[in-house]
């Protein structure tokens, strides 16, 4: 899954879904006790922190940005790679300088690494009072008042059923112009690397009703894009059978409805509102849904597509499902669907098990083949538990790990700016998100393509369409004035 940037220099940044971290806004409902929640890894940590506020606001919680003002410390956190939890640690640690002034402060480790340390979490750091993972928020104001009475709180139930569908999410750190939508939770694919299938449990899909409902609110309140987040889009599935507890409206609906038809209904909601999705996965991305992508404007022509591997080889190795000729042939289908503007992101990961010098070009060529807008990459992580840390050595060292990631940056860099360069001297559809962080005499926004755009002010503001042309790029950012 894509993770949240917002600034413009994309490329370089190895650890962006552990390093990104957010904190809560202040929320004044005049509720007595405060929380404080910081969010660490991919959008739905982010969007899972937006479900915790909800929940808490109804037992009497605001949310407060300053963390000496909080009752309550979350910290909502993710286990991707072993520096991700590191960061974590860092954190908690120095957090106990405000316990040690304030005793009474309680200190929640949820998420991803909650789950997958489970107990454990609270021998290791003493500081901890309450662990929950990523399933067990409805117990929250339970597990709290079991700390209210002096004893430490532990729930990493993972279940079969949860999506929070009922619950609708207090936007946290909110521009108030695009919003976050969790369409399904947990993963059933297991690459072999990855840590996500045992930190976040089955997969399973809400109800689209639900879905519908938060795009048909949110457009309501002023927003004009929303992105639909899942570890595996492609595979959101739901039908009355599959989920018989969700009781199906006056609304015509089929029995059941696969991700083209979800993302065509949402799609539908309001011509002005775009959408977004991520993440795509190879194996499974059908030309139905990049027929619903061309057959709608407002869906956004952007496909976080991650290849990790171009050798075919690792690809196996990694439990991922599909070759490199798959894959490209995928990409094929993409730009004849949709055009060789549409934007194709990726994520890699560097020296996996066994993986050659060979392997290696094979992932820098493939790079050259596709030509990815911009990309997450990383080296491996080796995560316990996974299939990969018990069927296969860590045997790349990590200068060699390196290495290979310093030379598939480069690769995008140079890429990116290529890609960033086609887009100069054209006319693009731009969002309006806010003003830009470097200049308050500019705006910002991006195109469909997921790009940021930035462009003198004039007398337009946020929530706006507009378009710019574009006279200039970097491998980041693109900028221009606007145009009638
Ligand atoms: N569901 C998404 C991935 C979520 S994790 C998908 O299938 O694309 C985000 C990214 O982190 C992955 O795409 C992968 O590139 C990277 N990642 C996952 N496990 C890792 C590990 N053990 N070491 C290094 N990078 C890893
Ligand atoms: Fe992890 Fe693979 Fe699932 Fe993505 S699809 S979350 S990489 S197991
Ligand atoms: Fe996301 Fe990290 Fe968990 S990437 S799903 S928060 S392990």
């Amino acid at each position: 899954m894509q993770n949240l940037i917002e600034d413009l220099d994309i490329l370089g940044s190895t650890v962006e879904h552990t390093e990104e971290v957010k904190t809560t806004q202040d929320s004044h409902k005049g509720n007595k006790r405060k929380l404080y929640i910081e969010s660490y890894g991919c959008q739905m940590n982010f969007s899972d922190s937006e479900i915790v506020a909800s929940i808490l606001q109804g037992e009497g919680y605001d949310t407060t940005a300053d963390i000496t003002q909080a009752d309550l410390v979350f910290l909502n956190t993710c286990s991707i790679r072993e520096k991700a939890e590191q960061t974590v640690r860092f954190r908690l640690n120095h957090i106990n300088g405000f316990k040690k002034k304030k005793p009474e402060l309680i200190v929640g480790v949820l998420g991803c690494m909650a789950e997958r340390l489970k107990t454990k979490l609270l021998e290791e750091e003493k500081i901890v009072d309450l662990v929950a993972g990523p399933d067990s928020y409805r117990d929250l104001p339970h597990l709290i008042s079991k700390v209210d009475e002096g004893a430490k709180a532990v729930n990493t139930f993972l279940s079969k059923e949860e999506t929070y569908a009922d619950i609708s999410p207090i936007r946290l750190n909110s521009n108030g112009v695009t919003a976050f939508i969790s369409i399904m939770r947990g993963c059933d694919n297991m690459c072999a690397f990855c840590v996500v299938p045992f930190t976040r449990g089955r997969e399973r899909s809400r109800n689209p009703h639900s879905i519908i409902k938060e795009a048909e609110d949110l457009f309501a309140k002023g927003y004009r894009e929303v992105t639909l987040l899942g570890q595996n889009v492609d595979s959101y599935k739901w039908s009355q059978e599959e989920n018989n507890k969700a009781r199906l409206e006056k609304k015509e609906i089929s029995s059941v409805v696969n991700f083209a038809g979800l993302l065509e209904m949402v799609a539908l909601v309001h011509p002005d509102l775009r959408v977004r999705f991520s993440t795509s996965h190879p194996k499974d991305i059908t030309n139905e849904v990049l027929h619903t992508m061309a057959r709608h404007e407002n869906i956004c022509k952007n496909i976080h597509l991650p290849i990790q591997s171009g050798s075919s080889r690792v690809l196996e190795l990694m439990n991922r499902g599909y070759s490199r000729e798959w894959y490209l042939d995928r990409v094929k289908n993409i730009r004849q669907i949709l055009g060789e503007d549409c934007g194709i992101t990726s994520d890699m990961i560097a020296g996996f098990c066994t993986e050659t010098e060979e392997d290696h070009r094979e992932t820098l060529s493939i790079m050259d083949e596709v030509k990815y807008d911009y990309s997450f990459m990383f080296y491996y992580s080796e995560r316990p538990g996974t299939l990969a840390a018990k069927k296969y050595p860590d045997d790349i060292s990590l200068e060699t790990k390196k290495r290979r990631l310093d030379e598939i940056i480069k690769k995008q860099s140079e890429i990116s700016r290529f890609r960033y360069g086609q887009d100069t001297n054209k006319i693009h559809k731009v969002l309006i998100e806010g003003t830009s962080k470097r200049s308050e005499d500019f705006l910002q926004g991006r195109n469909t393509a997921n790009k940021v755009v930035i462009f003198p002010k004039e007398n337009k503001s946020k929530g706006e369409y507009v378009n710019v042309l574009v006279e200039r790029s970097t491998q980041g950012t693109l900028f221009g004035k606007m145009v009638n």
